[in-house]
């Protein structure tokens, strides 16, 4: 993208988004809004996530680890109420992306082996729910590094290669999108509540090692023939509910932990001129990484959630709303009875009303992209 351009876009997008986010507040939202069409006759075959929880339709429920959410009431809102391994209660925003996109419904994990090459072709995805940048932070729940995901992509690829062949598998993966997004475990959990990595580095000093594991997933990424990567910030990582838990003062009340937040919006900012930074020295003309803001709107919800028909903030749907995810948040726990009126469905993750509003505000962006293919 050329600078002028780019500087435009963005302050275009700024607007847009908040147009967006006025405009759809106070609507009944759900899946039918979604209009299944080709927007800008999309000529995009595909799209290809890596990245954590935000983006894993059900990965880990093929590795055999604790940190699923294959079991109610996960998925309590999704077709059929199937509990997937999405850890929420309907869709991703991956999924409404792609349903938009007019591609399919769902993007379904390529670790279920079950399928068929018009699945695969169409796009899946290889993230995994607690994994990060760091590679320390995959351990801390035994889930996917982003390296394996990688390498998962590297098979996809050669099952391609087999099916319908090389050329036409590099063409599939040069027209496809490669949306990434990762980064809120590392600081979230490795970094601000297992205190791992904080035994040696300095937040600003953490922000740049991941980044600079950012750097090399990308490389990897581009080695592989990826033009067009879509990469997601971070939310504010203080405002998720077990953050807010664990750093609570009594008689202070619930509220959002500034100092993580912070955290997150310097790291966005490194983020955004590191991508710059590659796209003007490193990649081709044919070869672009965009930025995907979800801190923006997601903290517009939060603070101010009347406007968007949120009543609880700071608790989740499921459980206390204080503590519980994964195995905590399980049939036997109390939920809330309606979820859209909640930002968040269990202690980490939003629910299906705010990943669709997620979704709303990551749409300029995505037109932005299919424009930006076919011209
Ligand atoms: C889509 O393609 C058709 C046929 O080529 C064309 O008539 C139409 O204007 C295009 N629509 C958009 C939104 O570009
Ligand atoms: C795996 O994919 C197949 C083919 O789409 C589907 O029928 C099956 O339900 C999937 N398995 C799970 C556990 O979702």
């Amino acid at each position: 993208m050329k600078s002028s351009t780019r500087q435009y876009f963005q302050f275009a997008h700024h607007h847009i988004l908040l147009l967006t986010l006025v405009y759809f507040s106070g609507r009944v939202l759900d899946a039918h809004a979604v209009p299944k069409q080709r927007p800008f006759n999309n000529t995009i075959p595909a799209i290809l996530v890596f990245g954590d929880s935000t983006v894993d339709p059900g990965n880990n429920d093929y590795i055999n680890r604790v940190f699923k959410g294959n079991f109610p009431p996960y998925g309590r809102d999704f077709a059929n109420h199937a509990a997937t391994g999405r850890f929420t209660n309907g869709r991703l925003p991956s999924d409404y992306i792609i349903l938009y996109m007019g591609i399919k419904d769902y993007i379904p994990p390529y670790l279920n082996q079950s399928l068929s090459i018009e699945e695969l072709i169409t796009g899946v995805s290889f993230a995994s729910a607690g994994t990060g940048y760091d590679p320390l932070t995959p351990t801390l729940s035994n889930v996917v590094s982003l390296q394996k995901q990688l390498e998962y992509f590297q098979e996809y690829r050669e099952r391609l290669e087999g099916a319908i062949g090389k050329e036409e598998t590099g063409d599939l993966i040069k027209r496809s999108i490669f949306l990434l997004s990762a980064g809120t475990n590392d600081f979230a959990l490795n970094y601000f509540t297992e205190q791992l990595r904080r035994l040696s580095f300095s937040a600003s000093n953490y922000e740049k090692f991941v980044l600079q594991h950012f750097k090399g997933f990308i490389q990897g990424l581009l080695s592989q023939g990826a033009t067009k990567i879509a990469v997601v910030g971070l939310p504010p990582m203080g405002c998720l509910p077990v953050i807010i838990t664990s750093n609570t003062i009594p008689l202070t009340g619930r509220q959002c932990v500034e100092r993580i937040n912070s955290v997150a919006r310097d790291y966005n900012t490194l983020l955004q001129s590191e991508m710059r930074h590659l796209q003007s020295t490193q990649l081709n003309k044919e070869t672009k990484i965009y930025y995907a803001d979800i801190y923006g709107p997601l903290q517009d919800m939060i603070q101010n959630h009347q406007r968007y028909g949120f009543e609880v903030v700071s608790r989740a749907c499921c459980g206390t709303g204080l503590v519980e995810a994964s195995f905590m948040c399980n049939a036997k726990t109390p939920v809330c009875p309606d979820a859209s009126k909640y930002i968040f469905w269990d202690a980490i993750h939003p629910t299906d009303r705010a990943y669709y509003l997620i979704f709303q505000a990551f749409r300029p962006l995505i037109d932005f992209i299919i424009k930006d293919s076919t011209s």
